[in-house]
């Protein structure tokens, strides 16, 4: 049983493969957090967790009841009003402006399974993986509400699931002034905080810092996920490395203003609270109507950072992404976006078609400028019918020249978007979100869809829907390129205009659920000016995001490292772009171009006609390499091994299930006079497995590869070798195979 309850105690024990959750029902009806951690053994009471030394100066319960401190325990599901005064997880505000909320334990539920969450992202369980689900449905008797806890147990990937439900029962109109979707409380605060925050072109950064008294964490208010900030964020002891120590992960499976708040306190207990952004968030629940927040996803290894990302990686694939892909090899791909920005017609386009068709690429996926009378950024998002000009036959007679190479077929969307100068806006000004009298604040020339109009919403699956059909689609690239400002919805009343935010994004999620449902087969890659919607609410939808637009190989490290921590290598598009690169005008040669780019879903993304021939050859080379080897970039076991955000040298690795087959990348970017003896020790391989590397003639048994490393040869010397540039950014890559 993965859920125990005992009732002498009333308590309730989550048990994963490697972990327990504990928590139980306290004397006032409060539920009371006991323990989360590495696996603890079932007991029908653990007193020695639960014992409290009783505090002066703060509020109890009751009188004869001094033990139940509201500000000194540990919550499940923390409110404001009755004694605990840390942040709270929800806050209401009822019909007579009161805000106290007493939702009392009542019972529970246990289901085998998950169900997905109508009209939103969510885990499942379609495999039959063991899951089991555990509703605690508590009560507020005075005011006719009830709440609900949801807690879904994925035992193998030790991933716990969380989210909430409210009901109003009653009569009158409740506000959830905000609702998080998970609270963890922890003991102590002896940890660092590790978040992933960016820019554009500079997306998810690593930064560790250790916790302080007050609040800390981040989110965004930007109506996405963001550049700026991710959902992803870990706890980690001090001494947590990559492959030793605590760490507790978090993620919400959410894709609009999100908030991840660590609060340390007083007594140096740690609140960690995971949901919707309670800035700019307010929700009416009408008589009789229920809420459900987001699911947020909470996890642990005592094995350090690089197990954490592996068990998470796993559930993703299994629990979260598109079952129809998340398998499914993805297709190696040319964009024409670098290559030609605005700047083709069908003839220029059929020269890269034609490299790339001989180069041995899989998808041609034509970008932005393919539709109204869009040259440059300024027209025509809205109108979604094919630019004449550029297509003299129509946009079939193109991409039947593509699918006659036996190659896909991928194109460029921003749904979600409206220009001035476009027909759409001539004839539905109305569509544009916008506050009445206000300033209209344009972003890259461009305005917002009010997403939570159903007629909006109807007309974009209609016209899309055609181009798929019309085209035979394979792939969509789902592109957002701008924040919402001026925030406002034209039919919603007053007192639910904080409601704008996440209908907005359900309205994307409608969409895409829509044009999933019509075409199964599509593959959709979101993206959002790169990475500023990197989350698992649009990585249920679509399996692939676009990771940045910085396409500079070295940028890439850092950008691809630091994702890793939190998402799969397969959700990671990772391109090859010219040199010298358009955001940092940085050359590195091809070769580490592409070896930074395999660890993912590999394309490229520059005119393959302007290149030479030795280069051409050098790209079909390539693209072989990482068809072969496409399995394991895609889905292998990813290992961080050097940081970029340490220094001068990055390395990762991927393997195989069995360990028989292993691929490590190595980068560096200052070749260094008179180097120290280089090494690189490899990871996750099979101790006593004899592997050959590059098809030596050696033979090195795991544990030697692992513990003693393996000797990198002078970087001058393969320079000189392989006729290369330069010794920058000069990167090995090693093929490890079993014997
Ligand atoms: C965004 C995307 C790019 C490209 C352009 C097109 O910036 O991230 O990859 O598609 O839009 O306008």
């Amino acid at each position: 049983m993965m859920i125990e309850y005992s009732k002498e105690s009333q308590t309730f024990q989550l048990q994963t493969d490697n972990t327990s959750y504990i928590f139980q029902v306290l004397a006032n009806g409060d539920l009371g957090q006991v323990y989360y951690g590495r696996k603890i053994h079932l007991k029908s009471n653990y007193h020695n967790l639960t014992t409290r030394e009783i505090k002066d100066a703060t509020v109890s319960w009751k009188v004869d009841q001094p033990d139940i401190q509201p500000d000194v325990l540990k919550h499940e599901y923390s409110v404001l009003g009755s004694g605990d005064f840390r942040f709270p997880a929800f806050q209401l505000t009822f019909a007579n402006g009161s805000r106290v909320s007493e939702f009392k334990y009542v019972d529970y539920e246990i289901n085998t399974g998950k169900q997905r969450l109508p009209g939103m992202p969510s885990t499942f369980d379609d495999t039959n993986d063991d899951v089991q689900t555990l509703t605690i449905n508590l009560t507020d008797q005075l005011v006719g509400m009830d709440l609900q806890l949801h807690y879904s147990i994925f035992p193998h990937q030790d991933v716990i699931a969380r989210s909430a439900t409210f009901i109003n029962h009653s009569n009158d109109q409740v506000v959830i002034d905000h609702a998080f979707s998970t609270e963890v409380d922890l003991p102590d605060a002896n940890y660092d905080l590790i978040e992933f925050p960016g820019a554009w072109a500079r997306e998810r950064q690593l930064n560790r810092a250790a916790l302080r008294l007050g609040y800390q964490g981040s989110g965004s208010l930007r109506n996405a996920t963001s550049h700026q900030a991710n959902p992803f964020m870990m706890i980690a002891r001090h001494d947590t490395s990559e492959d030793f120590g605590e760490v507790y992960g978090f993620n919400l499976v959410y894709s609009g203003n999100f908030l991840n708040q660590v609060e340390v306190d007083q007594f140096q207990t740690t609140r960690i609270l995971v949901g919707i952004n309670p800035t700019e968030f307010a929700w009416n629940l009408g008589p009789g109507s229920q809420f459900q927040t987001p699911e947020a996803i909470q996890s642990y290894s005592n094995q350090g950072m690089n197990q954490l990302s592996q068990q998470l990686s796993d559930f993703y694939q299994d629990h979260i992404v598109n079952p129809r892909f998340s398998q499914q090899p993805r297709p190696t791909l040319v964009n024409n976006w670098e290559g030609t920005y605005f700047d083709f017609n069908e003839d220029k386009l059929m020269t890269i078609v034609n490299a790339a068709h001989k180069a041995g690429i899989e998808m041609f996926v034509l970008d932005d400028g393919w539709f109204g009378e869009r040259n440059d950024d300024t027209t025509s998002l809205g109108d979604w019918f094919v630019d004449k000009n550029k297509f003299p036959n129509g946009i079939e007679h193109f991409v039947n020249q593509v699918h006659g190479l036996g190659m896909k077929f991928g194109l460029w969307v921003e749904p979600e978007m409206i220009s001035k100068q476009s027909h759409l806006y001539e004839q539905h000004p109305e569509w544009m979100i916008q506050t009445p009298g206000r300033h209209q604040t344009p972003g890259r020339n461009q305005f917002v869809l009010d997403m939570t109009r159903p007629e909006v919403v109807d007309y974009l699956f209609k016209v899309l829907n055609q181009i798929i059909t019309d085209t035979k689609l394979d792939y969509i690239k789902w592109d957002m390129n701008r924040y919402i400002t001026e925030m406002y919805g034209i039919d919603l009343p007053a007192n639910q205009q904080l409601e704008m935010g996440h209908r907005y994004i359900l309205g994307v999620y409608d969409l895409y659920d829509r044009l999933i449902k019509s075409n199964p087969d599509v593959l959709f890659e979101s993206c959002a000016s790169g990475g500023g919607r990197f989350d698992l609410g649009m990585m249920y939808y679509a399996p692939q995001a676009w990771t940045s637009d910085d396409i500079d190989a070295a940028e890439r490290m850092k950008i691809q490292y630091g994702t890793s921590y939190g998402y799969s290598l397969s959700m990671m598009g990772s391109h090859v772009s010219a040199v010298p690169n358009d955001i940092t005008g940085r050359t590195i040669e091809l070769s580490t171009r592409a070896r930074v780019a395999y660890f993912g879903d590999f394309g490229y993304e520059l005119d393959l006609a302007k290149l030479s021939d030795d280069e051409l050859k050098q790209v079909a080379w390539q693209v072989e390499f990482y068809k072969r080897y496409r399995r394991l970039f895609q889905f292998g076991k990813f290992y961080r091994i050097e940081s970029p955000f340490a220094g001068n040298v990055t390395s990762w690795q991927v393997v195989n299930d069995d360990q028989s087959l292993a691929i490590a990348g190595r980068y560096q970017l200052m070749n260094e006079p008179n180097s120290p003896y280089l090494r690189i020790k490899f990871k996750g391989l099979h101790p006593d497995k004899q592997y050959r590397i590059n098809d030596s003639e050696e033979i090195f048994y795991g544990d030697e590869l692992m513990n003693a490393g393996y000797f990198i040869p002078n970087i001058l010397k393969t320079m000189k070798e392989q006729r290369l540039r330069t010794a920058d950014f000069s990167s090995q890559l090693f093929v490890i195979k079993a014997i």
